[in-house]
């Protein structure tokens, strides 16, 4: 017997950023790349902003070129740069609709307060929670009325203990500073929120396990041992699906949240072992 087909075919992969301008911080690698190509495959176009030059333009070159991937020399700790990207995007695509605070650093691996630098806090505070302020700063200069703004913050902004002092009191402040913007230019239709990841295999992951894992597969061993969501694994493009809800018409009325992408890590506890197999 034939299935009767629907009146209307609803495509599921209909483009859901068509026309947007989108400034991605950190782009040229892992989670920002990672989203700079879901974002062009729907339809936006994207300026990758970075400090990888090369890298940077290479994804540019690879997403299309000029129409489509524009790549700018941005240092977010440059307040220049970060108003000259917002300037690039405007001159080039007439517009920003969305700008994306991704680009972040984990300084020094000091698990200890005493051995932390002031130097090395400072720094992790300039890439991580001053670059998001004036990605913040510049794109609300230049937006009108209504945009998205999304900053990625991360699991460290919710709980303690998976990362350095610096590192998550740069993201924790991340998501102070997103909630006060989101009180402010709600008022102008801009929405603002974070995306927080867990643990995701990047350049900045690798960093971090110098040391403790040796490769990409054991790396990814050590986070499914810790999961609290088994057997699924968090992947950069389940960071960028997460992105492109709350820069999407689908996130159309969210704002002031830190979207945690973290399996749920960050809300239970096993250590009571009330649940056992
Ligand atoms: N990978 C993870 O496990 C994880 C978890 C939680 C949060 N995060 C956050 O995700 C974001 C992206 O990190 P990733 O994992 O994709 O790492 P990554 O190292 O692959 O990407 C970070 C990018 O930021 C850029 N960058 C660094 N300093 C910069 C500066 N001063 N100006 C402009 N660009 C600069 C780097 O060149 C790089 O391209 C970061 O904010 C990070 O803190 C990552």
């Amino acid at each position: 017997m034939l299935l009767k087909l629907p009146q209307k075919v609803v495509l599921l992969q209909e483009a859901r950023l068509e026309g947007k301008v989108v400034i991605i911080t950190g782009g040229a690698s892992g989670i920002g790349a990672c989203t700079a190509r879901l974002f062009v495959k729907h339809g936006a176009h994207v300026v990758v902003a970075d400090i990888q030059d090369d890298l940077g333009s290479a994804l540019c070159a690879e997403l299309g070129g000029p129409g489509a991937a524009s790549y700018v020399h941005c240092d977010v700790t440059e307040e220049a740069d970060v108003a000259g990207a917002v300037d690039h995007a405007v001159a080039q695509f007439g517009k920003l609709d969305v700008m994306f605070n991704n680009a972040g650093v984990v300084g020094a691996m000091a698990t200890s307060v005493r051995e932390s630098t002031k130097a090395d806090f400072e720094r992790v505070l300039a890439v991580n929670l001053t670059g998001p302020f004036l990605g913040m700063k510049h794109a609300a200069r230049v937006m009108g009325r209504g945009g998205c703004i999304v900053s990625t913050s991360s699991l460290a902004s919710a709980v303690g203990g998976v990362a350095s002092h610096a590192y998550t009191a740069s993201k924790r402040g991340l998501v102070g500073l997103t909630v006060n913007a989101a009180a402010e230019l709600g008022r102008r239709g801009i929405r603002v929120n974070c995306v927080a990841p867990a643990g995701v295999v990047t350049p900045l992951a690798l960093t971090i396990s110098a040391g403790s894992a040796v490769d990409e597969v054991a790396i990814e061993a050590n986070m499914e041992a810790a999961a609290n969501l088994k057997g699924v694994g968090l992947k950069a493009a389940d960071i960028a699906a997460a992105v492109l809800f709350l820069a999407s018409d689908d996130g159309r009325y969210v704002s002031g949240q830190n979207l945690l992408v973290d399996g749920g890590i960050s809300v239970v506890t096993t250590a009571f072992g009330f649940f056992r197999d």
